[in-house]
């Protein structure tokens, strides 16, 4: 068995988070076009393991992950990506926690990008954990910010993740807050990144021109976001049948008779479909599908393998 194994530092010199927005934005183009084969992703134990898997027909490619999931733990995600060709014996095995942390940042870039006011550029970040640096990434990415704010239950993390982001955001005012509702009052575009089972906000908090980014609950049991915010928005989610099975925030509001399933707009097909009109509130729902580690993986794949 041949394999090359790529770690943090290699995949964090290896891939820019613009790159990872382009990749996983054609991702996501494919998906819509037929081109992968995606079982929805198997979870045990109710998420505390995960295993994901996706092959692209037209270049025979194959990426599976498997995740172990823990927040009282510090990384809260670990796990590896395996990628492999039809056509070669080979392997590539890289690091899955950034891996995850990057294409999760480029997908909610990609939606940013697709959904936010041309001239968004406040943004407020809730939750400061693992994810969090690259929510800020992919947003700055696509909307170059004038202000972000972070709110976390423990104020220590806000700090520390303003800290770290200090450099890459020279000349962007940074503040911490405690009040999710007056925080999330200002920003043009707001990222929702905990483990939350409860709405983080009130959607009567937020202004009428907003984007809405939720990567955090991955079961049903959670919840990032309010039902009358999802009937007020135009909603577009990673997948549908991902978000059936997993978004509690898509469940709880599809059971309240809040939304309905035709009101779901998948990314692929936003993408291809025609412009969407600005305007009004927007939502960006993901739970993170197979098709984002494949695109970064590829990357990698081009950077280490051939
Ligand atoms: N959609 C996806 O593709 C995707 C990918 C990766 C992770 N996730 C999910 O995103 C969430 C965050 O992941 P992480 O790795 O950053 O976790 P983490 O444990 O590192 O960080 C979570 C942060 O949220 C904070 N927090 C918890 N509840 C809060 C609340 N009610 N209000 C404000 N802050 C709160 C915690 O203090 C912590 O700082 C998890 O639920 C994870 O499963 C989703």
């Amino acid at each position: 068995m041949t394999t090359t194994t790529v770690t943090e530092r290699e995949i964090r010199e290896a891939v820019t988070m613009k790159e990872a927005i382009d990749a996983v934005r054609d991702g996501f183009i494919d998906l819509a076009g037929g081109m992968f084969e995606m079982p929805t992703r198997i979870a045990l134990n109710d998420g505390q393991f995960l295993v994901m898997a996706t092959r692209h027909r037209p270049t025979s490619s194959a990426m599976i992950k498997t995740l172990s999931v823990n927040f009282r733990r510090t990384p809260a995600i670990t796990g590896i990506v395996v990628w492999s060709e039809a056509g070669r014996p080979d392997q590539l095995v890289a690091d899955a926690g950034p891996v995850t942390a990057l294409r999760t940042g480029a997908v909610v870039g990609v939606a940013t990008d697709l959904l936010a006011a041309p001239q968004a550029d406040r943004l407020t970040l809730i939750g400061a954990g693992g994810q969090a640096p690259d929510q800020v990434r992919a947003v700055h990415a696509v909307r170059p910010l004038r202000r972000l704010t972070v709110v976390d239950t423990d104020p220590r993390r806000a700090r520390t993740l303003l800290q770290t982001l200090e450099t890459e955001l020279a000349g962007v005012d940074l503040d911490t807050a405690t009040d999710a509702d007056h925080a999330v009052s200002e920003a043009d575009i707001v990222c929702c990144a905990t483990p939350a089972t409860q709405p983080l906000f009130q959607a009567s908090a937020l202004p009428a021109r907003v984007h809405v980014n939720a990567i955090g609950a991955f079961r049903p049991t959670m919840r990032e976001l309010p039902d009358d915010l999802l009937a007020d928005s135009r909603v577009v989610i990673d997948e549908l049948d991902a978000v059936l099975q997993e978004s509690g925030e898509i469940i709880h509001a599809l059971e309240a008779g809040a939304i309905t399933q035709d009101s779901l707009a998948e990314l692929g097909h936003a993408l291809t479909g025609p412009p969407v009109p600005h305007g009004g509130r927007t939502v960006f729902k993901t739970v993170g599908v197979a098709t984002q580690d494949w695109a970064v993986a590829r990357l990698l794949a081009d950077k280490f393998l051939h």
